[in-house]
């Protein structure tokens, strides 16, 4: 069983319309809802009275959610009303809930610490929602390493010829794993380098740092001169919040940002890169999804594996996603 006492991603903002949503969140179901007004509520995916969905519900005039069984209507405070009997007052247990960097999260009891994902000098690209059908830590370990980007990627990564000149760096803390990536840019074509603002023979680095209640991961993408080592204007940041939603199934939620790139016609080449990095990055994403799928052994242990030096990140994230994330009595 996962914490549920730290803030998870439910569902992006703009899906959050005049319907609620169910989400799973490990092993428990939430509803969330907007009402009229705008304020937010949280409950139980489950009416106190007989067990109904309340995510197939509607939000009332009043902001309260009604059950699509008997109309037991709840406020976002969990207070309900029966309208056909008066005098009972039920209750639905709630969550806590926030709408932040275009996503809405909830938690359950506990102050939460909130994940850092873009901050200050990011401007928001957008937020995209995928589900996997792939347990948790083997999605992560796809999404942690670089040596599958050549094969699988159509343009993010490193080139399957360059991969051995890649070099990779892990720095395991003890609450976070950062991983440093940096090796020769693939070929992506003239208009893409120039949009990004880089040239043939640019090195480009990826350095990325996990941390666990959520697991989420912070990638830093830039492309540096090789020769000198500077940096180049473009940065983009994409953070990934990885959220179990059943043993076999994680929903991931990507929040894409960059810098601005600055320099001349940066306005410009930000108004044509954002589109591209939408599409891109949610192709990048459904490949990933699409090879995890179909792995043949979905035991997370490690065991007996025969790892490279691309996979030292699979073990540590592993003990912490343990420690940090998951409750004691599921820990080996
Ligand atoms: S089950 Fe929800 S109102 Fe009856
Ligand atoms: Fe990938």
């Amino acid at each position: 069983m996962i914490r549920l006492d730290c803030w998870h991603p439910v569902a992006r903002s703009v899906d959050l319309r005049a319907q609620p949503i169910g989400a799973r969140v490990g092993d428990a179901e939430v509803v969330v809802f907007r009402g009229a007004d705008g304020r937010l509520g949280a409950l139980n995916d489950r009416c106190p009275h007989r067990g109904m969905r309340l995510s197939l519900g509607t939000v009332q005039p009043d902001g309260c959610l009604a059950c699509p069984y008997h109309g037991w209507a709840f406020a976002p405070d969990g207070a309900g009303r029966c309208p056909a009997t008066p005098a009972l007052t039920p209750r639905a247990p709630t969550w806590d809930v926030v709408e932040r960097d275009g996503a809405v999260w909830v938690k359950r009891g506990g102050p939460a610490h909130f994940p850092d994902l873009g901050g200050r000098g990011w401007a928001p690209v957008t937020v995209l929602r995928h589900r996997a059908k792939a347990p948790l830590e083997l999605v992560l370990d796809n999404f942690t390493e670089v040596e599958h980007t050549g094969r699988v990627h159509a343009f993010f990564g490193y080139a399957e010829a360059d991969l051995a000149a890649v070099e990779t760096r892990v720095e395991a803390r003890d609450d976070a794993v950062r991983v440093y990536n940096r090796g020769p840019q693939r070929d992506i074509g003239r208009a893409l380098r120039g949009l990004l603002g880089i040239r043939p023979g640019d090195h480009f680095v990826d350095d990325w740092t996990t941390r666990f209640a959520p697991v989420h991961v912070c990638y830093d993408q830039y492309w540096i001169d090789p020769a000198t080592g500077a940096p180049r204007p473009r940065r983009l940041r994409v953070a990934v919040v990885f959220v179990p939603a059943g043993p076999a199934v994680t929903d991931l939620f990507t929040f894409v940002y960059t810098n601005g790139g600055g320099g001349l016609g940066a306005q410009l080449t930000d108004r044509l890169l954002r589109p591209l990095l939408v599409g891109f990055t949610d192709l990048e994403v459904r490949l990933d999804l699409r090879l995890v799928s179909r792995l043949a052994d979905r035991d997370t242990a490690l065991t007996g594996r025969r790892l490279g030096r691309f996979d030292r990140v699979l073990g540590e994230h592993r003990r912490r996603i343990d420690r940090l994330y998951r409750r004691p009595r599921e820990v080996e």
